[in-house]
Formats: C-alpha cells, sequence, structure tokens
C-alpha cells in the first residue's frame, strides 16, 4: 500500500531542510560537511554491496516470525530471500552513510536493533573494526542468513542474538556499562521506540549516538521522534528524514537540525 502519509512528510521536510550552508554549529557543520555529504567510494562498500546484489536474485524460501510494525510492502509469512534484500533492507546510500558515520563517532560498542539480513551490521562492523557489535533479530530464519552473511564477509566477531527486542535488548544493556552508538532499525511504533529509547539512555556516554530509522514512516513514529528531541538529556539531534540522529553532548547547546539528504 502507497504511503501518502511519507510523500506529505518528505515533501514538507523537503521545504524546510538545509544543506550545510545556514548551519551555525561548528559540530553540526563538521559531521555534515565531511562526513554526511562524502560520497567518495570507500573499498568497504564493495564486498558488502556484492552480497546485497546475490540476495537481490536469491530465491531461497524462508519463514518470516514478523514481530514488528510490518512492511508497508508485502505481509506474506513466506517469503524470498530476494524479497527481504528488495523491500527490508537500508538502500546503498543510507548504510554507506550509516558506514561513515559509525567511521566518525569511533565506537566501541555498537548495537543495532534489527538485523534482517545482516547488512547495515556489515556496515557498522566494517566502520569499527575494534568495536564489539551485537545485532538482534527476531525472525530465526531471517537470523541465519544473517549469520551465514556476516560469516562470509569475514565479520564472526559480531553477535546475532535471536528473539524480541522487548526481552533480548534490556539484557543485553544490563551485560554492559555503557553504549557508544545503538541504531534502532526495527518494530516501528511509537511506543516500542520509545520504550528502546528510555531503556539505552542510562547507558548512553556522552559523546555516544542514536539513530532512528523511518521517524516519518507514521503518525505515531513522529510523534515518538518529537518526544525523544524534547527529552532533557538531549542535546543535539539531526533529522535526515530517512534517519534521525540523536547527541547527547554536555555543554551543547539544545538545537534540533533538518538536513538534506
Ligand atoms: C527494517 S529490517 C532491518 C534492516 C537492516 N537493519 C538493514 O537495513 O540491513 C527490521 C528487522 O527488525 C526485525 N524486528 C522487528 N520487530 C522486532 C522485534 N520486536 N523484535 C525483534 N526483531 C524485530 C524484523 O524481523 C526485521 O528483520
Amino acid at each position: 500500500m502507497f504511503n501518502f502519509q511519507l510523500l506529505k512528510s518528505f515533501i514538507k521536510h523537503r521545504l524546510i531542510a538545509k544543506t550545510r550552508h545556514g548551519v551555525h554549529s561548528p559540530f553540526v557543520y563538521r559531521l555534515i560537511d565531511e562526513v554526511i555529504y562524502d560520497f567518495n567510494h570507500r573499498s568497504e562498500y564493495n564486498d558488502i554491496e556484492q552480497l546485497r546484489s546475490e540476495l537481490l536474485s536469491d530465491r531461497r524460501l524462508i519463514s518470516i516470525t514478523d514481530l514488528g510494525a510490518g512492511s508497508h510492502v508485502n505481509n506474506n509469512k513466506r517469503k524470498e530471500v530476494r524479497q527481504l534484500a528488495k523491500s527490508a533492507l537500508k538502500p546503498p546510500a543510507l548504510a554507506k552513510l550509516i558506514h561513515r558515520l559509525t567511521n566518525d563517532l569511533k565506537p566501541h560498542n555498537i548495537i543495532e536493533l534489527g538485523t534482517c539480513l545482516g547488512l547495515t551490521t556489515a556496515y557498522l562492523a566494517k566502520a569499527a573494526p575494534d568495536a564489539r557489535v551485537i545485532s538482534i533479530e527476531g525472525c530465526p530464519e531471517t537470523a541465519k542468513v544473517a549469520a551465514e552473511n556476516l560469516a562470509r564477509l569475514d565479520l564472526d566477531r559480531v553477535s546475532v542474538l535471536t528473539g524480541n527486542f522487548d526481552e533480548v535488548f534490556p539484557r543485553v544493556l544490563a551485560g554492559q556499562q555503557t553504549a557508544d552508538l545503538i541504531f534502532v532499525d526495527g518494530n516501528h511504533r511509537k511506543e516500542a521506540t520509545l520504550n528502546y529509547f528510555h531503556w539505552a539512555l542510562p547507558h548512553m556516554k556522552d559523546e555516544g549516538m542514536m539513530i532512528f530509522d523511518d521517524i516519518y514512516w507514521s503518525k505515531g513514529m513522529e510523534e515518538a521522534w518529537e518526544d525523544i528531541k524534547a527529552h532533557p538529556d538531549v542535546t543535539v539531534t539531526i533529522d535526515l528524514f530517512w534517519i534521525g540522529l540523536v547527541f547527547f553532548r554536555k555543554g551543547q547547546a539544545k538545537e534540533h537540525f533538518k538536513v538534506r539528504f
């Protein structure tokens, strides 16, 4: 089903959003100039994009356990891997952006909610070769394909944990004192998204970052994004329409940016 709400929000965002010009915060200006708008090719992209193109023609049928808000595209219970690769993965430009942001942040530990076939997981892990990377996926058959993919990319150090975010994420957080980077890319519901945010908050380092996917996916997600922006611990946010970046840097004036991407 076509998502008119998303289209309306996209047009509105395009009319308001800035490029780097008109941004006065040095922290945000540098991030836009050197990271967000760095469209140079990087060799780390090659293997992952090669894998994506193979997955796009992979006819293996797997059973889908959908614990999330579902998909606007196809809600069948059995899907070919290629259908997942087409509809559920971040497109290359966004996945590469996530790689650059991670590389710039230099996190020691990364948690991803929503592994799917492991493509963004691979981008995160390759961007931070020394980081501990944990990715959580609710669908066992999808997680199995992701683990195979990550092994193929020599990323065996990534742990793919299978289970509902509601159970696994608090357990992961309890097992580590602090978090540098958390990428929330699954279960796009208002209440769930706010839960993940609030559970993660006590663990976030001042210089850490959270990335929320699909902040305009529905009215509920837009509301969740507004609540996150308003939280007193949040200083800077960058709304790139497709994803939202959240920073907690102390001493930074509270400011929210809408940036074209
Ligand atoms: C959009 S996909 C992730 C895409 C992936 N990050 C990428 O771009 O390469 C979201 C994934 O989250 C999983 N998911 C959604 N809700 C979940 C929940 N409550 N618990 C565990 N997994 C969930 C889905 O099974 C799906 O594979």
